[in-house]
């Protein structure tokens, strides 16, 4: 029987619904907070890429929170995914996750409750007669609000068999249009994954009307097989996130799941709505509003996903490419690193090259980034597609950011102490800093550090060249840590100091993000004060 949703109507029993938690379980792990600009930002291109539901986030969390789901719902206001807020079983919760996704032309209210033994007596130390009778008043309350409403038995993978089938009966009965069953601490394996959903399929009355939906984390590395399990015993959403990022060691990653659907068709025969071409564009915007880059072999969009180093691979290749390719670098968005432009290209031609990678940018946007392509253009012999990609990102990117590096120079060489003078602009207001250091790289964070004062361990400093050569831009990443929170932030330039100034000024806007989140309402502007008052 076909199921009918109030979000996609009368179902093909083959589609299967790509829910994206990128925005939500994705970014509530240590390290990848992001502002309003870049959620949006992420939200449309998740938009693009063809995801059908977005959970945008956890309204009840923070003001910040609430704020980036209610301005993404009305973002996908006349169309567009379905927009969902997740939360728990209160009232209040509720309520706040209907506010924040009322204005979605498609909004859903996820909300979720612990199941298993474990999280029942220690977590929420309650009785399984009254979870359940949560599951029923959550469930109702939710589906008051609107018509598509989502259940999760958190833990679900191990939570007892007949409980799990009595919680999903009561939220079907209750109204819920999907029903979740999470491997939220990673433990199941795949045989597991089938079981649990053949076994929900064929128990629980009113299980062939609902979607029946799967969300893995990656603790044992077995989300993306636990979640093709899951398919093949019948579920119909998959619930993942860009980059597989997400609590502890990650979630499903989009982009595996919807390559392996794509290239094993034939023995997963499902259907889905990714337009696989936008991956990697998708990755890649994530890692620079996060900063943080993808493992080099990384399936799919990590920098060695179809790179070919030994003698009989290459060999194999130029005969034919299916030798050693499974799947086209181009079906997911790579495209060979090509010459593009010089400096004497135009600003139609620049237009024209962000276009043909992906990119649509405003018209503020467009002349900052072309006047930094100009500048690169001068200083460096090629310019690759590469270098486009790591300079527009660095551009759209920060378009938003309170700190901006506005200048920078260096002293430097030997038996000499190298200075540097910084400029910035904080909040509109123009700050300088002089200091020297050990080496150049020092001098500047240094001198940041006088011209915006401010107290941060700086765990990692990483550089990283973007294409080959002397004159290459160099990706630097740094890490800062204050009070137990990360944030990394990124940089390029073809000028390693320029880049680690940037990237080092990334973290700080981030950080920055993290302290508005975790400060009550209101107190943002007085954190930034006190630490710039010292
Ligand atoms: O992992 C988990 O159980 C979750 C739920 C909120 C669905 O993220
Ligand atoms: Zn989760």
């Amino acid at each position: 029987m076909a199921i009918t949703h109030p979000s996609f109507g009368v179902m093909d029993p083959d589609r299967v619904i790509v829910f994206d938690t990128t925005l939500r379980d994705g970014e509530q792990s240590p390290g990848f907070s992001m502002n309003l600009e870049e959620k949006l930002r992420m939200a449309e291109a998740l938009a693009e890429l063809g995801a059908d539901v977005l959970e945008a986030g956890f309204p009840i969390a923070s003001p910040g929170d609430f704020e980036s789901v209610q301005s993404i719902a009305r973002r996908f206001a006349k169309d567009g995914p379905v927009v969902c807020g997740l939360a728990r079983t209160a009232p209040a919760d509720i309520q706040k996750a209907a506010e924040a996704i009322k204005d979605a032309a498609r909004g859903r209210i996820h909300t979720f409750v612990s199941t298993s033994p474990l999280h029942m007596r220690v977590k929420l130390r309650m009785e399984p007669e009254t979870v359940l009778d949560l599951v029923t008043a959550s469930v109702t309350m939710a589906r008051n609000a609107t018509d598509d409403v989502e259940w999760s038995a958190e833990d679900g993978t191990r939570t007892e068999m007949d409980f799990l089938c009595r919680c999903v009966e009561a939220a079907i009965k209750a109204g819920a249009t999907t029903i979740n069953i999470p491997d939220t601490v990673g433990y199941a394996v795949p045989e597991d994954m089938f079981r649990i959903f053949s076994t929900v399929r064929e128990r629980v009355p009113g299980a062939d009307r609902v979607v029946l939906s799967t969300h893995n984390h990656n603790d044992l590395g077995l989300a993306v097989a636990n979640t093709i399990a899951a398919i093949r015993a019948g579920a119909r959403q998959v619930e993942c996130t860009i980059n597989g990022i997400g609590e502890r060691a990650g979630n499903a990653s989009l982009e595996e799941i919807a390559m392996a659907l794509r290239t094993r068709h034939d023995a997963i025969p499902v259907s889905n709505g990714v337009q696989t071409k936008h991956i990697l564009r998708t990755s890649r915007l994530l890692a620079t509003i996060t900063g943080f880059d993808v493992q080099p072999n990384k399936a799919i969009v990590g920098r060695n996903a179809f790179a070919h180093e030994s003698g009989i691979h290459q060999d194999g290749m130029l005969k034919d490419s299916s030798t050693y390719e499974i799947m086209t670098p181009e079906s997911v968005g790579w495209t060979k690193s090509s010459l593009v432009l010089g400096k004497h290209s135009g600003r139609a031609a620049f237009k024209d090259k962000l276009k043909a990678l992906g990119y649509e940018v405003g018209d503020n946007a467009m002349n900052d980034a072309f006047k930094r392509f100009k500048d690169l253009a001068d200083r460096k012999k090629v310019v690759y597609d590469e270098d486009i990609v790591a300079l527009v990102d660095d551009e759209v990117v920060r378009a938003n950011d309170r700190i901006k590096l506005v200048g920078l120079s260096v002293s430097t060489g030997m038996h000499t102490r190298p200075i540097a003078s910084i400029a910035l602009e904080v909040d509109g207001e123009q700050r300088e800093g002089v200091a020297g250091g050990d080496g150049g790289v020092d001098a500047t964070f240094a001198a940041l550090r006088v011209a915006f004062p401010h107290e941060v361990n700086l765990k990692l400093y990483a550089v990283q060249s973007v294409t080959g050569g002397t004159d290459a831009q160099a990706r630097v990443t740094v890490r800062l840590e204050e009070e137990g929170k990360l944030v990394d932030g990124q940089g390029a330039d073809t000028d390693t100091i320029v880049a680690s100034a940037r990237a080092y000024v990334h973290a700080l806007n981030k950080l920055l993000v993290k302290r508005a989140r975790t400060a009550p309402a209101g107190l943002d502007q007085g954190a930034l004060a006190s630490t710039t008052a010292a």
